[in-house]
């Protein structure tokens, strides 16, 4: 079981797309914060290898392979956190693609919904599917990840963003649904941060340089954010010192979105 110490000590947790950026960031730090923490990804090695260090620097941890999109492995992923853990109190919904490059006039119907699918049907099945456990023990915190972009607009990322905007929107919808049983639901905005999903977009570009200055002019605090400055407010959000909050969006962009 998990310990009764540090900020969420005591809690499970488990957290999707926990084998890259920030849901491996935010796994570590829900451990080395007091959570026993089940993480579940497709990509099966960086994942295992994840929870086998959160276990060697005396954190709990598992992982389990989990594509978001689908049911069953949905059922699975929360089976194996109650089995393992005893219960499951914290959920992060983080598993997630970019979508640039989404030029409307060109892109086809089944790039859409593969965006839409993983980014917000994913969302939707985790609720679905961890909050009958999450009310069974008595209550807890689902965290989505929206994106700043699920508040602002982008050229060449409209399915990226209707999915971020869907987020935000399911997230307080759930947060009024499930107050009853104890279970908050808030949602986290990033600005652009330093991980491989948005190197990739950078790196995949023609003129790479010129966009990463142009991302990081458009931050107030002139710099992209740290997936360690996602994963604290994910641990806030997680633990009882945010308990009067729920359908809320928690921004956490350098200011991107206060101009
Ligand atoms: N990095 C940013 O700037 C930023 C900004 C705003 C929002 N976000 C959101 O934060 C989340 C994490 O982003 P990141 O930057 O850490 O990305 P990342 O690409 O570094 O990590 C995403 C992880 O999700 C996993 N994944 C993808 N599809 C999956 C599926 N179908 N089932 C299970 N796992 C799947 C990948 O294997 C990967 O490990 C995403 O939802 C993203 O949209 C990121």
């Amino acid at each position: 079981m998990s310990t009764g110490k540090g900020r969420v000590g005591g809690k499970v947790a488990l957290v999707t797309g926990a084998a890259s950026g920030l849901g491996a960031e935010s796994a570590r730090r829900l451990a080395r914060e007091g959570a026993a923490v089940m993480l579940s990804d497709l990509a099966s090695d960086a994942g295992e290898q994840l929870a086998r260090s959160i276990e060697d620097a005396g954190g709990q941890a598992a992982f389990i392979t989990h594509d978001v999109v689908s049911e069953d492995d949905w059922a699975r992923a929360v089976a194996a956190t109650v089995e393992r853990f005893g219960k499951l109190n914290v959920l992060v919904n983080n598993a997630g693609i970019s979508g640039g490059g989404f030029e409307l006039m060109t892109h086809s119907l089944e790039d859409w919904r593969r965006i839409l699918s993983i980014n917000l049907d994913g969302v939707f099945l985790g609720l679905r599917h961890a909050g009958p456990a999450m009310a069974a023990a008595g209550g807890g915190s689902v965290i989505n990840l929206s994106s700043i972009l699920g508040k602002v607009g982008m050229p060449g990322a409209a399915a990226y963003c209707a999915s971020k905007g869907g987020v935000a929107l399911l997230t307080k919808a759930a947060a009024l649904e499930w107050a009853p049983f104890g279970i908050r639901v808030n949602s986290v905005h990033p600005g652009f941060i330093d991980t491989p999903m948005v190197s990739g977009v950078i790196h995949r570009a023609e003129n790479g340089n010129e966009m990463r200055e142009m991302i990081i002019s458009r931050h107030a605090l002139g710099r992209l954010g740290e997936p360690r400055e996602i994963a604290d407010a994910i641990v806030f959000l997680a633990s009882d010192e945010s308990s009067f909050m729920t359908g809320a969006e928690l921004v956490v962009d350098g200011g991107y979105t206060a101009q």
